[in-house]
């Protein structure tokens, strides 16, 4: 537990910053500062803590100031603090790689670093289309997405993605030949605990988007197995494994993004592995160094990396991408060091051995008047609340009424996702889910 005595004041000036995907206006009338953290809590700027229901962005599921990450990030910067990554390395980035490789699914056993989610995706989108040029169908660069996915902000990620305010501004700019399958939210999953019974069907739109385009020109389909930041979508039963026919059936890649689902948190190491699919790219970031160092990671089978490579001469560069931060020495120490706790406290059966209780926990408040649905899988959760005026309202004042509530939680439109650590214990869970009740009781009360 954070100590109540640490209080701090506000910066002197909070105009410069520009804060991203933030009301600035409504944040810098009322600023919510954290000044620390410790565990899974933090502590606000006026002497709040709050149990981070979230774990931040999804991105600190071990827990805030780990003693074994800070070790490692500390001894990498003295010994070696940057070297570049473009024609020569350094041996952590190889040691890190053979770890994730032993924990990929199938033979996704090649790994490219990036600098997070959005730069990971990016890098999938280009790898699919180097892997078809390298092999002569060089027709192939359409890409089809799934309304209500969140891939990132870049051109190609926000392409891909389904979440129209976020592409509205840019439309102009967007990639083109990029089609949407329809999102897998039916009305009648609103209170379905774990995974769906029907949907499975909405994976025939992958079908008709290759009528449409001709199955011979889409490179890949993307999708997030389990949709985070839209508010947790659960994929129905057989979703995923009819969309894996469908591309088999057409030759086209299927990438999960797990951004999100990877290293845990459905209770295996990835959800490819938890609903028994095995995709061609699989893109992470968030929980690979515990949130603490930007990195992405992308892993892809051994024949898209052979293919690219063959297609090259000696000598040649045989992908022309990259970036100045793809697995530097400071982000790959914090990720073997997070790798090395994965297995120590084996993590993904904490994870899996709680997912009943926080399933059980967070469908409790659906006695709450205006909470329309409830989804989970893992440690994962999704609440809607009714909306009031405009779409977005609502779940903004929730999360801040939750924030008074002493729970940190992350609102979309208006949604709350939950993701609680993976080291959290019972009592941890139980405290998330009490503090909401209060958040969204004064919500409720409130105008
Ligand atoms: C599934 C998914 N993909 C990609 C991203 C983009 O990651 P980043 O914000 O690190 O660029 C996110 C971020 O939340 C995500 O949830």
């Amino acid at each position: 537990m954070v100590s109540t005595s640490f209080q701090t004041k506000i910066p002197n000036s909070l105009n410069e910053h520009w804060m991203p995907f933030s009301s600035n206006k409504d944040f810098k009338k009322n600023p919510r500062i954290i000044v620390k953290a410790e565990g899974i809590h933090l502590q606000t700027h006026d002497g709040k803590t709050l149990i981070d229901g979230s774990s931040g962005l999804y991105c600190n599921p071990l827990g805030h100031g780990r003693k074994e990450i800070i070790e490692a990030i500390k001894n990498q910067l003295e010994n070696l603090d940057y070297t570049m990554p473009f024609q020569q390395g350094y041996g952590g980035s190889f040691e890190l790689a053979t770890m994730i490789a032993q924990k990929t699914p199938g033979d996704l056993n090649r790994i490219f670093y990036t600098i997070c989610g959005s730069t990971a995706v990016e890098t999938a989108i280009k790898i699919a289309v180097a892997y078809f040029r390298s092999i002569g169908q060089t027709n192939r660069f359409k890409f089809v997405g799934r309304e209500r996915g969140y891939h990132g902000m870049n051109i190609g990620a926000l392409t891909v993605g389904g979440i129209p305010n976020n592409s509205k501004e840019f439309k102009n700019i967007l990639m083109p030949g990029v089609e949407h399958m329809r999102h897998t939210f039916l009305p009648e999953h609103k209170f379905i605990k774990g995974q769906p019974d029907t949907g499975s069907e909405l994976a025939d739109d992958l079908e008709t988007i290759a009528k449409k385009l001709g199955g011979e020109n889409i490179a890949a389909c993307i999708v997030e197995p389990i949709a985070g930041s839209t508010g947790t979508l659960i994929p129905p039963k057989n979703y995923l494994q009819k969309l894996r026919k469908i591309c088999d059936k057409h030759g086209i890649l299927l990438i999960f993004d797990e951004v999100v689902t990877g290293w845990g948190r459905t209770g295996s190491a990835f959800a490819a592995q938890e609903f028994g699919v095995t995709p061609d790219i699989i893109t992470m970031a968030k929980a690979t160094t515990n949130g603490i160092v930007p990195m992405g990671v992308v892993a892809v089978r051994e024949k898209i990396y052979e293919s690219v490579m063959d297609a090259s001469p000696e000598g040649a560069v045989e992908l022309f991408h990259g970036y100045t931060y793809s697995g530097i020495p400071v982000a790959v120490s914090a990720a073997i060091a997070v790798q090395k706790i994965f297995e120590k406290e084996d993590i993904f059966n904490r994870v899996k051995k709680l997912s009943k209780y926080f399933e059980n926990g967070l469908h409790s408040l659906k006695d709450l008047s205006c909470v329309d649905s409830i989804r989970n899988y893992g440690l994962l959760g999704g609440v809607d609340i009714s909306m009031r005026d405009k779409p977005g309202k609502a779940g903004f004042n929730v999360y801040k009424k939750c924030y008074d509530a002493g729970v940190n939680i992350k609102p979309t439109g208006d949604a709350l996702i939950i993701a609680p650590p993976f080291v959290c214990e019972k009592k941890h869970i139980d405290e998330i889910i009490e503090k909401m009740r209060t958040g969204i009781k004064n919500h409720l009360n409130s105008n």
